[in-house]
């Protein structure tokens, strides 16, 4: 048996949709653990390509259970529409399992998302306004609605009514906004309650039971570590725990019941949203690298902010994950470049530090030192062992690892299944 956590090692899509996928072939079971529709996993299976949000990368494989887990936040109207979407093309949504405690995204909270953030103005976190935040804010709160609430009338009929009182008094008096209305909610939900029905399960116990099974399980981060709420660049984060430790809180195994994480790492880096971001290029070279790399969000279309890798960060996001190896995507993307660089320390004030700081005001405050590596030119994209890529491409990656502390089991060259080089020690039994 065998449990491994793939966990973005940057501020999101670094492609752990394309190595969920590819690794889900050895999985018996795929879990997303928290987040909600804010997340955009996109997974190319013989040149169709699969935007997924709420539905795990594991999806695509017919015998694969796929469990979004408790930690989860649920937005019914779009989880359906997933559903839909991967029936209308062919793809069996039958091995699909929820969490009866999913949190629900209930209107008042996309509703929220965007007066919020408008209210925010130039302090403004850039959120997807998909409800993320304000559901979580309610589970916190204690008085979010669960999906077990939503299959229940009675009981959901009692919550809404409370909540709904306190949300309108809210909408009204602070963001002079009209309330919303009980029965719109109630009858609308309702109906989609009913329709997801037959998905809802105690996921808890059937995570538990396929580990204690020997099952093959693969637990799929959404976001990415920089984002999380209590290790990322706070407040420029999400509303949950994207790093390995979410994959416990999310799921309810135990710390000691995982095997092996996965650090999915870009090239590159990218960030959707506000916050600060060292190695930022506002030049030709980040133009580049967003067109080559096509970085505009998988969710909201965004524009991503692009820029050199930054190793401060990754041995950051090595310490705070665990990290087992790092699976390096989106190397072709880096192909036709005369040099390379890497972050590898930050110069604050007068000081120079290699240590990711604790602190989000310091962080904005980091200028990157960088290491110059050369280029190269060849078309990797083709590319199915190491030895097969130009040694410029293999020094990279030998660098990342080096300066990372962490071995490399992936390299990406492509985001078709295939364009993966795959060190199959670090991966067994994924990757047989
Ligand atoms: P995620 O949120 O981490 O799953 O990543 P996204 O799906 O939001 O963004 C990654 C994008 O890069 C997607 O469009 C993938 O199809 C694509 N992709 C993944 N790996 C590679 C790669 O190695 N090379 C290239 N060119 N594209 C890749
Ligand atoms: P995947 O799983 C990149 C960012 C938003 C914003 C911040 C808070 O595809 O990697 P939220 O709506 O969550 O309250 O927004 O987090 N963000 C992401 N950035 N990839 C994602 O998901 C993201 N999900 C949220 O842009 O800066
Ligand atoms: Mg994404």
């Amino acid at each position: 048996m065998s449990t491994l956590v793939i966990v973005g090692s940057q501020w999101g899509d670094e492609g752990k949709g394309k190595v969920t996928d590819m690794l889900a072939e050895g999985a018996d079971m795929v879990v997303r653990y928290q987040g909600g529709n804010n997340a955009g996993h996109t997974v190319v299976v013989d040149g169709q390509e699969f935007k997924l949000h709420l539905i795990p990368s594991g999806i695509l494989y017919p015998d694969t259970i796929s469990v979004i887990a408790g930690g989860v936040v649920v937005d019914p109207s779009v989880l359906l529409e997933e559903i839909a979407g991967l029936n209308a093309r062919n793809v069996e949504t039958a091995g699909l399992r929820i969490s009866q405690n999913a949190h629900v995204i209930m209107p008042y909270h996309k509703l929220l998302d965007a007066l919020e953030e408008e209210t925010r103005g130039d302090g403004k976190i850039g959120t997807t306004c998909r409800g993320i935040g304000p559901a979580y804010v309610d589970k916190v709160h204690r008085c979010g609605i669960r999906i077990s609430d939503l299959l229940n009338s009675k009981t959901f009929k009692a919550r809404l009514t409370t909540v709904l009182q306190d949300k309108n008094r809210v909408l009204q008096r602070i963001y002079n906004h009209e309330p919303l209305s009980f029965d719109d909610i109630y009858d609308s939900y309702s109906q989609l309650a009913d329709r997801l029905r037959h998905y809802v399960t105690d996921t808890t116990q059937l995570v538990s039971e396929a580990n204690k099974a020997g099952k093959n399980i693969l637990f799929e981060g959404a976001q990415g570590t920089l984002l999380d709420i209590d290790q990322g660049t706070y407040p420029f984060v999400t509303s949950s725990h994207p790093i390995a430790g979410g994959a416990c809180l999310g799921t309810g195994i135990g710390p000691t019941d995982i095997d092996r994480v996965i650090g999915i790492t870009k090239a590159y880096t990218t960030r959707v949203g506000e916050g600060p971001f060292p190695v930022e290029l506002k030049d030709t070279v980040g133009d580049r690298l967003r067109d080559a790399g096509h970085e505009y969000g998988t969710t909201t279309g965004r524009p991503r902010r692009c820029g050199w890798v930054d190793a401060v960060m990754l041995r950051y996001a090595a310490a705070v994950n665990g990290l087992s190896s790092l699976a390096v995507t989106k190397m072709d993307v880096l192909t036709g470049l005369d040099e390379i660089k890497i972050c590898t320390a930050y110069k604050y004030r007068d000081t120079i530090i290699d240590k990711f700081p604790e602190r989000t005001d310091v962080l904005a405050e980091c200028e990157p030192i960088y290491e110059v590596l050369q280029g190269w030119q060849e078309d990797i994209t083709g590319a199915v062992t190491a030895e097969e890529l130009p040694q410029a491409a293999r020094l990279y990656v030998a660098r990342l690892e080096e300066l990372s502390g962490v071995p490399a089991s992936m390299i990406s060259v492509g985001p078709a299944r295939a364009q993966t080089i795959v060190n199959k020690h670090l991966l067994s039994p994924f990757h047989a």
